[in-house]
């Protein structure tokens, strides 16, 4: 998959509006950090490696457009920056990730001229760019061992090439293993409410000519008990140390499903993805999203006014549900594995 999803170029980010998509492929062009903020709380720019490259070319967009002079100024402005890309959405810890690295770049270099920081900054966010390609490339070289042709894998949500800048995390390996001649089929969960199953993961696999087929939410237990799928594979938007895995709301009820009919669940994440800081999945903040989002379908009212509404973006599935992660250093069978890859 030769898509690429966000990129700089001509002083300016450029990425794939992805709440557009599938009628229209359309690339928006942004120069202003907080319009950035604003892409990625709308989800134009969404799925955790593509969050944590949008927050460093952020920061490079502000730092490119700043007109402070006094270094003071400059910082206080960056600091600034930083707290308002780091308040878009709080579960992807990518995000935090890639702006700790801009700010440790821009603590480090502090004491030269702004012009100097300012390119050290852009340098940064490159590199984050460059990394997330090459790193996406070898989970996927990583992820291809686990399937066979014949294989029928379960997804959820869209953990590939849109939520990364390139080939994805989850997807990554289904990509490889297809290019690798193997004759594989993608079932993708529509994932409610934001579609991004229906709408991204679908959208995508078609292109690339991999066979998919999209089902409701509610239809996963039913076809798994048929025997039409043999492996699930999910992203990740925050591992814990012990493994628990925040991913897409939904995916946990996937995970006991699996289980309940002994078929593998695997997570495939970047290690920009493990907060090794929170010990359990409890300690993991979930964004809850806007109720507009449940009682609104095709701009129609669907749930009565004034009726409660739960909109959890994610949940959390605990490690003892998932048969591997799957991550740029290798594949995992146990938590405890983690620590070889730092
Ligand atoms: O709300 P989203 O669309 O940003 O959620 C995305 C997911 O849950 C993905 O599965 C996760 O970020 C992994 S992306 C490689």
């Amino acid at each position: 998959m030769d898509l690429v999803t966000i990129y700089w170029e001509n002083k300016a980010v450029h990425l794939i509006d992805q709440t557009l998509l599938p009628s229209e492929e359309k690339v928006i062009s942004i120069t202003d950090y907080t319009d950035l903020a604003e892409a990625i709380k709308k989800l134009k720019v969404r799925g955790a490696p593509a969050i944590g490259v949008a927050g460093a070319f952020g920061m490079a967009l502000a730092s490119t457009y700043s007109k402070k002079t006094d270094k003071t100024d400059f910082l206080k402005e960056m600091a600034e920056a930083g707290d308002i890309i780091a308040a878009t959405r709080p579960t992807a810890v990518n995000l935090f990730w890639a702006l700790k690295k801009i700010s440790d770049v821009i603590m480090e270099n502090k004491d030269r001229e702004i012009v100097e920081i300012k390119r050290l900054i852009l340098e940064k966010a490159l590199q984050i760019w460059k990394d997330d390609i090459d790193i996406c490339n070898s989970i996927g070289k990583n992820a291809s061992v686990l399937f066979r042709s014949g294989d029928r894998i379960l997804t959820h949500c869209n953990a590939g090439s849109l939520a990364t800048v390139k080939y994805g995390t989850a997807l990554a390996g289904v990509y490889y293993a297809f290019n690798e001649g193997k004759s594989i089929e993608v079932y993708a969960d529509e994932t409610r409410p934001l579609l991004q199953g229906a709408r991204l993961t679908s959208w995508e696999l078609n292109k690339s000519g991999i066979p998919v087929t999209v089902l409701c939410d509610n239809m996963s237990a039913s076809l798994i008990s048929r025997g039409k799928i043999n492996k699930i594979i999910v992203g990740a938007d925050r591992i814990a140390a012990n493994g628990d895995t925040a991913n897409k709301i939904g995916t946990f009820g996937l995970a006991i499903i699996a289980r309940y009919h002994n078929i593998p669940f695997y997570v495939a994440a970047p290690l920009s993805t493990f907060d090794f800081e929170l010990t359990d999945g409890s300690k993991i903040p979930i964004e809850q999203r806007s109720s507009e989002e449940l009682s609104y379908f095709n701009k129609k009212r669907i749930i009565p006014e004034g009726v409660r509404i739960y909109n959890p973006a994610f949940d959390v599935t605990p490690s003892n549900l998932i048969s591997a992660w799957i991550s740029e250093k290798g594949i995992a069978e146990k938590a405890e594995k983690f620590k070889e890859w730092l």
